[in-house]
Formats: C-alpha cells, structure tokens, sequence
C-alpha cells in the first residue's frame, strides 16, 4: 500500500513536469528578440515591457532584451521562438507569411487611411479575432505594436509610379509587397532588415521603403537622394510568443504580463505617433535626401497603379476584414 501511495506521488510528480515542462519555481526568463535599435518605438516598449516586470514581478520573471538583431534576425527569430530559445518577438505582420495568410490583410497598398484608423481596426472585435490567426502554429499574438505609414525612396525623385519602374526596391517577405511593386512595374527583391543599409549604399538595391522610425535610426536617408511622403501602406507589429510557454506560465504571472502587455503597447502607439514627427523632422533637416510631397492628383496615380492588387489577395485576407477597415477609414 504505501509503496503503491509513493508510486502514485511519484507519478503524479512526473506528471507535473511534463505537463509544465517550461516554467519551473525558479525565476522565469523571458528572452525578447527584436532587430530595431533601442530608439524606436518598438525598442522603447520592449525596454518599457522590461522596466515593469522588474518593477513587478522582479525576483519571479527576468527580461532579457535583445535589440538590432544582435540575437536574431525576422526569419530566424520565428523559429527560435517555436522552439522556446526565445519567448518574446515582434515582427512586422508582413513576415508571418510562413505561419498564417491572414496578416498580409496589413500590407495591401493604400488600405489604411492614417495610424488612427489601424488602430481603430486592430482595437475592433475583428482586429482583436486576427490576433489569434497564427496560433494554430504555435504562435500566440498578444498584442499589437505600432510602427506607422510607410514612406517611399531612392536615388531619383519618386513623384510618379513611372519613376519606380526598374529600380530595384528592398521589400519585407511578403508576396503583397512584392506584388505591389510589381504593379508600378519595379523589382521587389526580399531581404533582411540588417542588410538594407548596405545594400542601399552599394547599390545592390535602388531603393526602399519604410517608415521615418527606420529610415531616421537606419541613416537609410544617408544613402538615398530623395525620399517621397507617400504614405502607401503601414507597419505593424505583433508582438508574439511560444503559446506553450504562455499557457504553461503560472497564472498569476501571466495575468499580471498580460496586464503589463497592455499597458505597454498603449505607450508604444505614443512612442511609435511621436517619431513619426519627430523622426521625419530630423531626416528632413539633416539635407542628406530630398523630401518630396505628392499632391493629390500624384498620390492618385499610385493608387491606381496599386490598388488592383487587393484583388489578388482579398480571399486570403477576408474581404470583411477589409470591409472593417474602410469603416474605420471613414470615422478617421
Ligand atoms: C523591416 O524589416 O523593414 C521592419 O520590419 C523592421 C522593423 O522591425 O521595424
């Protein structure tokens, strides 16, 4: 009898361990993996993320915080996250091609009206439902992250979509991308965020675009002759995790990280609208790249060239989704 009560402890304790083979009693850590510099918006919140867990759970939960793709670049951090080597990431949505279809809703040209209206869609209950679109593979978004509107350059003036044609443009993985260079018959090419500057200044690639956070901590501006305001699409974030590690996480602490979650991100949409000025201002002023705005009948012909391209996407992203966007497009 007592030796079946050990064997049953025993088991019961083994079982324990599978069951939570990840958290354990000692302190957890959390490894935050993430490719901009410390002075971005997305560099702040994962320095914020870290302040708060300190300041709260220190002693139960560490974070470790990885900025400029010192540990891993987009493509690989995705995996190591699956694999538990890190637990925290935030990609641009257009880089889960891989893991779930649904995110290149984010990269269509010319769908968001403004960050308001992004963060409108990403608040709404359809936004909330998107969240969850790569947990089937094991990855769990926990909130959303704002960079902002992109912005468009090269070595000539880009004030038409003729001026694009042929010129080769560094492009995020995503098939929206590409096709949306390709509509204003240009040559997406696919590449690593930490290879843009070089490639820029060697001429490997012709031009880019991004926002004025990564264009200014880039120095993207310091290789590129003119820069126009288009503001053709967004970049956004999801900030993930290994669902595994999450759930397996005591629930305590986890209600208290989704908490500092959210906090964070709130702060984030602050950091991410101030560079947006702020960070455009300082391009502006450094004189190394022309800043051209489009007027409204230039900015036409853009969307023209680019717009056909939701046609290609529009089943795999959810035409509801896209529904959803315009209305908040219309109250922004
Ligand atoms: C890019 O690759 O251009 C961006 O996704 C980088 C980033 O994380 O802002």
């Amino acid at each position: 009898m007592k030796k079946d009560i050990k064997l049953i402890a025993a088991t019961v304790v083994a079982m324990g361990l599978l069951a939570s083979p990840i958290a354990s009693a000692k302190e957890i850590v959390i490894k935050f993996s993430h490719v901009t510099t410390e002075a971005t918006p997305k560099g702040k919140g994962a320095m914020l993320f870290k302040k708060l867990v300190d300041e709260r759970l220190g002693g139960k939960v560490r974070v470790e915080v990885y900025p400029s793709s010192q540990l891993y670049g987009d493509k690989a951090v995705l995996k190591a996250l699956l694999l538990n080597d890190v637990q925290l990431a935030a990609p641009s949505l257009s880089k889960f091609s891989k893991y779930t279809k649904q995110w290149a809703l984010f990269d269509l040209p010319f769908l968001f009206k403004n960050p308001q209206a992004l963060n409108c869609f990403t608040d709404s209950t359809k936004g909330q439902a998107l969240l969850g679109a790569a947990e089937r593979k094991g990855i769990k978004g926990l909130g959303y992250w704002l960079n902002g509107m992109k912005q468009i350059s090269a070595n000539h003036a880009l004030i038409n979509p003729e001026d694009a044609k042929g010129l080769k443009f560094r492009i995020m993985s995503s098939d929206v991308l590409k096709a949306q260079f390709e509509a204003v018959d240009a040559n997406p090419q696919k590449m690593a965020f930490s290879e843009v500057y070089n490639a820029l200044a060697t001429g490997v690639i012709d031009g880019q675009e991004n926002t004025w956070s990564n264009i200014r901590s880039k120095k993207f501006f310091e290789v590129q002759k003119d820069t126009t305001i288009s503001n053709h699409g967004v970049l956004e974030y999801a900030l993930v995790t290994n669902k595994r590690f999450w759930n397996s996480l005591p629930t305590d602490i986890r209600m208290q990280l989704d908490q500092i979650v959210k906090e964070v991100t709130v702060q984030v949409t602050q950091f991410a609208l101030d560079a947006a000025v702020k960070d455009m201002q300082t391009v502006a002023d450094s004189g190394k790249t022309n800043i051209h705005t489009l007027t409204d009948s230039q900015k036409q012909q853009w969307v023209s060239a680019m717009k056909p391209v939701w046609a290609q996407f529009e089943d795999q992203v959810g035409k509801d989704n896209i529904a959803a966007v315009q209305q908040c497009n219309a109250k922004n």
